[in-house]
Formats: structure tokens, C-alpha cells, sequence
């Protein structure tokens, strides 16, 4: 299971990235607007701190706008992949933009339908948010396990990114499912790694070593 940050912040990539397990980074504009630098040197420094996928979002409405801002973000590195939120004008222009060789990530995808037609147009990758789903008393898992479905069913080669990830369980699960990818917040990365009787045990290993003699 790949693991993505999903994270505008430079610090946070670069401590995850620090940590060997890092595999991608997705960015939106809710967590650009957070950071106080120029979107494009923040994209590129992003892009060279991570060898994988840099998701990076296109705001524009229209098909021919989508295409044109996706091909202007594509420049700012090797490494990026172009959001685009899954509508109708979307689906055209990932179909697009997936024909001249450019990595789609098709996103705010909240139905195993979205799904099925951004893999259908060439998605490179899809992400349904499962966090926002819990949100409103949904079940988001049940959205992972029905698009991880169709796409077998179909040999799809559209990677299923899970997002809105809110907590370890979410991660768990996911890889439970057999998801490709999980884009997971810095302070939920964190907790991946923590477990009570892991520090208890270290503390206790500590004081015995103390007692061992070394001579
Ligand atoms: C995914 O690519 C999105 O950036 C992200 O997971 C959205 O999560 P949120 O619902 O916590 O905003």
C-alpha cells in the first residue's frame, strides 16, 4: 500500500519524507491557502522533496480552461498529477489530458458511479473522501469497498486513492480493503507509528538495561 501526505506544508514533507515511508503528496486549495508562499515555488519544493506523484488541484470550470490550467500545472515538475473534480467538463478533459500522457487525479469523488466514469475517461487515480462522507453520518468505507469492486471487476488500472482520512482506523481499514493509496494528514501519519505499550515497553527495557553489567 502506497502512503501519500496530504499536505501543502513543506515541513511536514519534508519529516515524512525523512521517515522513508513516503510514496506521494496531495495538495487542494484549502491547504495551499494555509501556507504563506507563492503557490508555484511552493508546488516545485514540494515536488522535489517527494520522487512520487505530486497532486495539485485545477480551479477552473470549463473543459478547455480545465485542460489549459491542468497542462500549466503539469510544467511546475516531473512529478505532478493534475486534480480535477469529478463533474462533466472534468470527465472531458481528463479524457484529454490522459491521451497526451498527463496523470489525472479525478476528485471530490463521493459515489461508485463517479468512479466507475473517471476511470472510464483515463483517471490515473480516483479519490473518494471518506471523511467527509463519515461527516454526515455516512459510511465511507462502504464507498471503498464498492469502487475497489467495480474496478476489479472491470481490470481498471485507475489507483484508488482513499482521502479525508480522519483518524489511524481509517488507514487500517483501507489497507484492509486492499486500497492502492491512502493520502493521510501529518497528525494522523503520527499516530500510525504511536502505540501506549510500545513506549511502556522502551521505558521498561531502559530501566533493566541500567541494571546489566557491562564489564
Ligand atoms: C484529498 O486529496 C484531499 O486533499 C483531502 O483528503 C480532503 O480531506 P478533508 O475532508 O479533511 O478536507
Amino acid at each position: 500500500m502506497k502512503l501519500f501526505l496530504d499536505t501543502a506544508n513543506l515541513l511536514e514533507v519534508k519529516e515524512i519524507a525523512s521517515w522513508g515511508i513516503l510514496d506521494g503528496v496531495t495538495t487542494n486549495p484549502t491547504l495551499c491557502s494555509k501556507e504563506n508562499m507563492p503557490f508555484g515555488s511552493l508546488i516545485r519544493e514540494i515536488a522535489n522533496l517527494v520522487t512520487g506523484p505530486v497532486s495539485v488541484e485545477c480551479v477552473s470550470n470549463r473543459a478547455d480552461d480545465i485542460v489549459a490550467e491542468a497542462l500549466k500545472l503539469n510544467q511546475l515538475a516531473s512529478n505532478i498529477a493534475v486534480k480535477i473534480p469529478i463533474t462533466i467538463d472534468g470527465l472531458k478533459a481528463t479524457k484529454i489530458l490522459a491521451a497526451k500522457g498527463i496523470k489525472v487525479n479525478m476528485t471530490l469523488v463521493f459515489s461508485p458511479s463517479q468512479a466507475l466514469l473517471a476511470a472510464k475517461a483515463g483517471a490515473a487515480f480516483v479519490s473518494p473522501f471518506i471523511g467527509r462522507l463519515d461527516d454526515i453520518s455516512h459510511h465511507g468505507m462502504e464507498l471503498i469497498e464498492q469502487i475497489l469492486s467495480v474496478y476489479e471487476n472491470y481490470n481498471f488500472e485507475t489507483e484508488l486513492i482513499v482521502a479525508s482520512i480522519r483518524h489511524p482506523g481509517h488507514v487500517v481499514e483501507a489497507a484492509l480493503l486492499g486500497a492502492d493509496i491512502a493520502t493521510v494528514p501529518f497528525s494522523v501519519m503520527e499516530k500510525l507509528v504511536k502505540h501506549p505499550l510500545t513506549d511502556i515497553g522502551i521505558e521498561r527495557f531502559l530501566q533493566d538495561w541500567e541494571k546489566v553489567s557491562l564489564k
